[in-house]
């Protein structure tokens, strides 16, 4: 094995000779010609692709329906790729350096990008390891803290994928269920804290933060009542953070294990949602001071999962997509506003609170009269897939989950779709 690897950027007179191609990302022939709505247009990665150019791609949004329909259903985003993080994955393809991945890299990039934006440097590299992708990463974090068979709550309405992977790694999940404020419900939490913990036997608590699909941002205190509730009842917490970059410029974020109580947490964290790298797959499971030895034990295979391309990806995302990630969530702050508006002028039953996480939208259609599964209607008559509110559990029925992560003008279009559907 060599050991001469140079760093393809470098500003040494050894530096190697310019790579076959720039890195400069091939979108530009793509981008929507339509006249800009406001001078800014051009640093928003929202306004920048036109609907041929997202048609032609080959992603889960895009090819799961008919061409007819406009796609605002699963968490990805109608962005180009983030230039350094374009760069990056050209440079490393010029190069043929494509094989396994090693390092800390990812980690360290992760601990740097938590102590600017979030004020926590908790976040110890020889605490981290990579996983090949947060709802995997979840998986092997419940396998060192709980037995065949255990309970893991969850604050239902939630990622579907939380009910579907539990259970198919042989775990129960015991709903309790948010608030109708769509915050944490802490009576109903306690409540399933001892239905979960009776009779003995290891249990946890899949906390996701900030919460898929209603955006809510847990505060310090929350987060704070959280650990100490859990240690009352012996329940290990696992953090699902995937949602973290992606929160309101004037909400803090504030990490699972940052507040105190919480030493014996595990956190997952990516840079696959706030920098659209979900084909890029790698996360970083980060564990709390008192649950070292529990990461400690994760196999060495699992870091085989993630993809070396896929580090590479989130960790230019990381160091050097930051100002690319604050014009994106610029436009989100800025398309919550838009569905609002367009919600009361064109469905003013629907009800939508805007939150400061994610950029999913979580619509209450019951007064609608749509049924339980108002996302079937939308698909059938409006020609606009959203996603069903029933495969979110308990509280699910009769919402939608809406992805704001695309267009004004796309926006636009769906919402009208959506009011023509209950024409
Ligand atoms: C809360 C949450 N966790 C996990 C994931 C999936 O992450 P990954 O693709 O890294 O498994 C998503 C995707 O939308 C999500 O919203």
């Amino acid at each position: 094995m060599s050991t001469q690897r140079r760093p393809a950027h470098t500003g040494s007179p050894n530096a190697p000779a310019p790579l076959p191609f720039s890195g400069e990302p091939a979108y530009f022939g793509l981008m929507d010609s339509a006249p800009r709505e406001t001078p800014d247009d051009d640093r928003n990665p929202l306004h920048l692709l036109s609907l041929d150019a997202l048609r032609r791609r080959t992603s889960m949004k895009w090819r799961t329906y008919p061409e007819d329909v406009l796609p605002l259903w699963v968490a990805e985003m109608d962005v180009p790729l983030a230039a350094p993080v374009a760069r990056a994955i050209t440079d490393a393809v010029a190069l043929g350096d494509t094989g396994y991945p090693t390092g800390t890299a990812y980690a360290g990039a992760l601990a740097d990008f938590a102590r600017t934006r979030w004020g926590w440097d908790g976040l110890a590299v020889e605490r981290a390891a990579i996983v090949p992708d947060v709802m995997l990463g979840i998986v092997e974090m419940l396998k060192l803290i709980t037995g065949p068979g255990a309970p893991v709550v969850v604050n239902c309405p939630v990622y579907p994928p939380f009910y579907q992977f539990v259970t198919h790694m042989d775990r129960r999940v015991v709903e309790a269920p948010l608030g109708g404020d769509l915050r944490i419900d802490f009576a109903a939490l306690e409540e399933a804290f001892r239905h979960a913990t009776t009779g003995g036997g290891r249990a946890a608590y899949l906390l996701c933060s900030p919460h898929n699909p209603t955006g809510t941002v847990h505060s310090a205190e929350e987060l704070t009542a959280v650990a100490a509730l859990a240690d009352r009842y012996g329940i290990r917490v696992v953090a699902d953070e995937i949602h973290a970059p992606v929160v309101a410029h004037d909400t803090a974020f504030v990490p699972y294990l940052s507040v105190p109580g919480a030493e014996n947490g595990l956190a997952l964290m990516s840079a696959s949602k706030a920098w659209n790298l979900a084909g890029l797959k790698a996360a970083v499971a980060v564990a709390g001071p008192a649950a070292a030895d529990d990461l400690a034990r994760l196999p060495e295979e699992v870091s085989h999962g993630p993809s070396h391309l896929g580090i590479i990806a989130h960790t230019a995302a990381l160091r050097d997509g930051r100002d690319w990630l604050d014009a994106v969530r610029a436009g989100i702050d800025d398309n919550r506003r838009l569905l609002a508006e367009l919600l009361a002028d064109r469905l003013p039953q629907v009800r939508y609170r805007p939150a400061a996480g994610t950029y999913l939208a979580w619509l209450d259609c019951r007064p609608l009269n749509l049924g339980d599964d108002p996302a079937a209607a939308f698909l059938a008559r409006g020609r606009v897939a959203l996603s069903p509110g029933t495969s979110f559990g308990t509280g699910g029925a009769g919402h939608v989950r809406l992805n704001l992560a695309t267009s004004p003008g796309l926006l636009t279009e769906a919402v009208r779709r959506m009011a023509a559907a209950v024409d």
